[in-house]
């Protein structure tokens, strides 16, 4: 189906089943345990060994040798995996450092062996015993230094008119820098895989989000066709990015399985998740706004540093403001220097959630400077087209209803206008908001619908489930299309044999799966229709079809061998025509300890308008999710650089703090009644990222109202306050 003029109204726009705050359907096997992730698939591969992966000891150079005569001799080693015996590997378009290093080492805790042995501990101290001699190589770890070095970097600009004279002639002028740091997805679920052999087809069970990308990947590197491999992720403990792409634990199970004769699972040991897989690349972010006295933006500068390997990507913080607020002179661009850490790449929001970081501050100063309200200032600035386009329109943008909505709930009135005022006991409180802002992506998704006799309707996709509610929405979709209680649609996700989904990626995963499994199911009702001999008007409700003045059910209609049927859902050219961005507010009070300066968040509100919210219950999960990201990367997240020696320091769950519960106060989400006809037929749109954008910003400024302190530099630690 392809989609190409805005939606009208279908069978979704019932809100029998859509709409609704259903349970999820995977919830009860999450939370007692018994959902199969992929380092748990004992079943499908009996009598599998352990692999254990050894992470490179420097950022940069080469191994020299590795001597494996002691741990080829410990107990109950199988295999040992490196570069010598791997096999000529190709390389997949996603990674940009290889996943197998050797000779050559491209960053820390890069893989360099994988050892298979009987137990998972054995496999641990075998590794121990590998000898590596290494040649260490000079390396560039510090972006800051970078930056300032005058060394050439990667620049791409956008602009529009003149943001060089438009700025030096404002009235009001504002230039800071802001900057965020390296942070890390620290997703529950390490990456794991179990990979088996049988003859030249490879099975693997691993934790992953994009079944497509990642099984061409595999295929690629392995130099295997795609069809010999059967990949499957049906659950997956987070990801946030991170399992966008094929990583080491698959490729190093799939070799190690293939050497050692037998399954092998790997999971990534939580100690080198942080070096050897991806994360949020830090930033310097430099912005400067231009203003008339009335509170008119005039000119709008956004630069933004990042750092990554050769050939890697900048972390685009400009994104947001290319959209975000009016003004005729415009500047944004990236720039990237090239560090020898890690590999920087997506993790919730990539872009806008650094960018609205430092961006929403900045507003907030601005509007200091300006004697405006936060929120007034925001909304002389709103935009409803493109700021590069002027004909180009929003599909829907209701920006400053979320901001209104917010202060009235959430009691904006009582925020004091000049900071460091309001006192309760030994805690100065403040108050303060940023708005959020995501864009909205779409790409096509596939799904096959099944009825069978029985009257039950099965929907296969390689669509995945990472937490976020997909197995529920794609259930209340079939249910809504086919006229079936919930009860009667299987969903089964994450399974390469499946028709080629959107997979769980940049907020686009809700919207656009589905809007696959809406396809398939409006086949599988012509399907249906057709073979009872219906007009085609005919309406499905309570597992009925009827039509013509005829009733059946369903299961009457599917017969002995039931009804199958596919479709992807493509989308053309309205999303070129209109912008499809989401938009939030957000409001966040602190309280600060006027003697440490420990910061506590003490209640926090979200405004979301993001389309049709096809499940009021997932949808507030994943915003109060986001929200509680949102407090960890204002106030603790951070990947401390070795700038000496080149990675992270605080590379586990000890070092690398996140919110627990008792930093997270009374959270609320407004989602405002919003359908978008041009983002699908299911009129829908992403939360997920969304509900991050923007909430770190509100918590500094929130902190700045209640102390007076403006930190510009992420995560505002207490010595930072003080
Ligand atoms: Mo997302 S960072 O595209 O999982």
């Amino acid at each position: 189906m392809r989609f190409d003029t805005p939606a009208t109204a279908n069978p979704i726009d019932q809100l029998k089943v859509i709409g609704q705050p259903v349970d999820r359907i995977d919830g009860p096997m999450k939370t007692s345990g018994t959902a199969p992730y992929a380092y748990e698939r004992h079943d499908a591969a009996p009598g599998a060994a352990y692999g254990y992966v050894l992470g490179a000891a420097i950022a940069k150079g080469r191994i020299a040798s590795i001597d494996q005569r002691l741990a080829k001799s410990a107990p109950g080693v199988i295999a040992i995996v490196t570069a010598e015996n791997a096999g000529k590997l190709g390389k997949g378009s996603f990674n940009t450092a290889r996943l197998l290093g050797g000779p050559l080492v491209e960053h820390y805790h890069q893989a360099i062996a994988l050892v298979v042995a009987e137990t998972f501990e054995q496999a641990r101290a075998a590794a121990q015993l590998l000898e590596v001699s290494y040649v260490a190589a000079e390396g560039a770890f510090d972006l800051a230094a970078e930056r300032s070095s005058g060394k050439k970097t990667v620049d791409r600009d956008n602009k529009v008119g003149d943001f060089a004279s438009a700025f030096a002639g404002a009235e009001v002028r504002l230039d800071q820098t802001y900057s965020t740091p390296d942070q890390s997805h620290a997703m529950m679920e390490p990456h794991a895989t179990t990979a088996a052999w049988r003859g030249d087809k490879l099975s693997v069970w691993t934790s992953n989000q994009m079944i497509d990308w990642t099984t061409t990947d595999l295929a690629a590197t392995l130099g295997i066709p795609k069809d010999s491999i059967h990949l499957m992720s049906p659950y997956i403990g987070g990801g946030f990015g991170a399992k966008l792409f094929l990583r080491a634990d698959t490729v190093l199970a799939a070799i190690g399985a293939r050497i050692a004769r037998r399954p092998v699972k790997v999971a990534l040991q939580r100690p080198i998740v942080a070096n050897n897989t991806v994360h949020r690349p830090a930033t310097i972010q430099r912005i400067r706004l231009g203003a008339a006295k009335d509170g008119r933006l005039t000119a709008i500068g956004h630069e933004s540093w990042s750092g990554n390997l050769v050939n890697g990507k900048p972390e685009n913080a400009v994104q947001q403001t290319q959209f975000l607020y009016a003004a005729a002179h415009r500047l944004t661009g990236t720039r990237l220097a090239v560090l020898d850490l890690p590999e920087g790449n997506a993790m919730r929001a990539p872009g806008e959630a650094p960018g609205l970081m430092a961006l929403e501050i900045a507003m907030d100063e601005m509007a200091e400077r300006l004697g405006i309200d936060p929120i007034e200032f925001r909304v002389l600035n709103d935009t409803q087209v493109d700021p590069a386009n002027p004909s180009r329109r929003f599909s829907e943008r209701r920006l400053i209803e979320c901001m209104r909505t917010g202060a009235k709930a959430f009691g904006w009135s009582q925020r004091s206008a000049r900071p460091a005022l309001r006192r309760e006991g030994r805690h100065w409180l403040g108050i303060g908001t940023a708005v959020g802002f995501r864009n909205n992506l779409v790409t096509k998704s596939g799904a096959r619908a099944r009825l069978d006799p029985r009257g039950v309707v099965t929907v296969e996709t390689d669509m995945t489930d990472i937490g976020t509610g997909s197995y529920t929405i794609i259930a209340q979709t079939a249910a809504e299309m086919m006229g079936v209680p919930l009860e009667r649609v299987v969903v089964r996700l994450g399974d390469s044999s499946f028709p080629v989904s959107a997979g769980s990626g940049g907020q686009w995963g809700a919207n656009c799966s589905t809007a696959g499994v809406y396809a398939a199911c409006v086949k599988l009702r012509e399907a249906v229709v057709q073979r009872a001999g219906l007009p085609a008007d005919a309406s499905f409700a309570d597992g009925m079809v009827r039509g013509g003045g005829r009733s059946l059910p369903l299961s009457e209609v599917a017969g002995a061998d039931g009804l199958v049927v596919e479709d992807t859902i493509e989308f053309a050219e309205l999303s070129k025509l209109y912008q499809q961005s989401t938009f939030g507010a957000h409001f966040v009070e602190v309280a600060v300890d006027a003697y440490t300066a420990e910061v506590r968040v003490r209640r926090m509100l979200a405004v979301c308008a993001s389309g049709r919210i096809l499940n009021p219950k997932s949808a507030r999960s994943q915003v109060i999710g986001a929200m509680t990201m949102g407090v960890g990367g204002a106030l603790m997240e951070e990947l401390a650089v070795d700038k000496r020696l080149g990675f992270f320091v605080n590379h586990d769950l000890a070092g690398y703090e996140v919110p627990v519960h008792a930093d997270i106060p009374h959270q609320e989400v407004i989602f405002l009644d919003e359908t978008d006809a041009m983002s699908s037929p299911m009129k829908a749109k992403g939360v997920g990222e969304l509900g991050l954008c923007g909430v770190g910003a509100a918590i500094a400024n929130a902190v700045y109202n209640a102390t007076g302190v403006r930190v510009r530099d992420y995560p505002i630690t207490l010595d930072k306050l003080l």
